[in-house]
């Protein structure tokens, strides 16, 4: 199978945990009220971005720009160019691939600027060859490709003015133009000891602000972390330009959280916190319309004396009274406490699961509730 769509999109997604960063699309998505579509494909790390046709390409491409500078489990979005499906393995279609391609595949394209190729191999398609083998031959075969079609074009790369992406998956291969860049690279460097306040429970932020992302606000809403520790999730929301209130039982703590918070120009006013128990918020009927939360497990963070079962018993049947229909609860857990279908059943909610593995003795469990209406 061979096609070209040049108004379509391609992701390559994170390869540590590849259902969880389609769902973190698919929200985001859906948090835009679905105004652009997502497509999977055979590869679970490359989903196709479909542009909305009663969208203007101004309102698609900013759509599009959003929702990946929001996204933090993808590595890059390209503007696809050709993609073609092997027949039986990559290297026996190698010559069917340049037959294939046609220059019309690269419609659109600027003409003067500088430009390279950039290959990379998320399954070694041919167990043969070595990776460098193999990402070199396509690269010089994309890259030739362009420069036939139009020879004032440069090969720069050092600081190219175009980036061409080819991806290789074990089904097929991807090439396209590089459009836009996560924020994952900058979001991975922040981690939660460089804040003024650390507590060895914090979570890290990149998987702080994914699970924000789970939640899939919508612009105006504000989400409630009620056992928020040093507020992690209540800083992530905030960079995505969210108003949050935490909730926080240990006096030593909520301090720590009021220096983080502080400490950050950029967040300080979209936050809130709050020094109580998450099993009696008081908040009025239908208030709250997004929950992030990573209660306490016990080791690390204090559960106050309690079982957690019971904990999260009381907190759930507290929430129950406070979400809007509709609402979204993304609670991390650890994977030995099973707690999701009573949870489900007191919310009246479907709920899906993710696993995240921490550490040798700590595999976390993302559970995410979606309340019925
Ligand atoms: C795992 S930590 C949260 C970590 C947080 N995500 C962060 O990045 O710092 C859980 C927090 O819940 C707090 N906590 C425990 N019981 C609580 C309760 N009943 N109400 C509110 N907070 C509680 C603990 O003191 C702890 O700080």
């Amino acid at each position: 199978m061979k096609f070209n769509r040049t108004s379509e999109y391609f992701c390559l997604l994170s390869g540590e945990n590849p259902e969880l960063a389609q769902y973190e699309l698919e929200s985001i998505v859906h948090a835009m009220d679905n105004k652009i579509y997502l497509k999977p494909t055979s590869d679970s790390r490359i989903i196709r971005i479909i542009p909305n046709r009663s969208l203007s390409t101004k309102e698609n491409f900013y759509f599009i720009q959003k929702l990946i500078q929001r996204a933090t489990l993808v590595h890059c979005c390209c503007r696809t160019l050709y993609y073609i499906e092997y027949r039986n393995n990559f290297l026996s279609n190698f010559e069917n691939l340049v037959e294939s391609f046609d220059e019309k595949d690269l419609y659109g394209l600027e003409s003067t600027n500088s430009f390279c190729v950039r290959t990379r191999r998320i399954r070694n398609p041919t167990g043969l060859l070595a990776e460098s083998q193999i990402t070199q031959k396509i690269s010089e075969f994309f890259g030739a490709a362009i420069l036939k079609l139009f020879p004032n074009k440069k090969v720069d790369l050092e600081r190219p003015e175009e980036t061409y992406r080819v991806i290789v998956s074990k089904y097929g291969l991807w090439f396209g133009l590089h459009a836009f860049d996560s924020l994952r690279k900058i979001v991975r460097k922040r981690t939660a000891r460089d804040r003024p306040f650390f507590h060895p429970s914090s979570m890290n932020p990149i998987l702080q602000r994914t699970l924000v992302n789970l939640a899939a606000l919508k612009e105006g809403q504000w989400l409630l972390d009620p056992f928020c520790g040093t507020g992690g999730a209540l800083l992530e929301a905030a960079r995505l330009g969210f108003r949050s209130i935490g909730i926080e039982i240990d006096r030593r703590i909520i301090w720590g959280a009021i220096r983080n918070l502080k400490s950050d120009d950029e967040t300080k006013s979209l936050t809130n916190l709050i020094f109580g128990d998450a099993k009696h918020l008081g908040f009025r009927f239908g208030a709250v319309s997004a929950i992030v939360t990573d209660p306490p497990y016990g080791t690390a963070a204090s559960t106050q004396g309690y079982n957690l079962s019971d904990l999260l018993i009381e907190f759930f049947t507290e929430i129950k009274c406070i979400l809007l229909p509709k609402s979204r609860v993304v609670i991390s857990i650890p994977s030995t406490v099973e707690f999701e279908e009573k949870a489900a059943t007191i919310l009246n909610a479907s709920y899906k699961t993710f696993y995240q593995y921490v550490h040798r003795s700590l595999t976390r469990k993302i559970l995410v509730f979606s309340l019925l209406e």
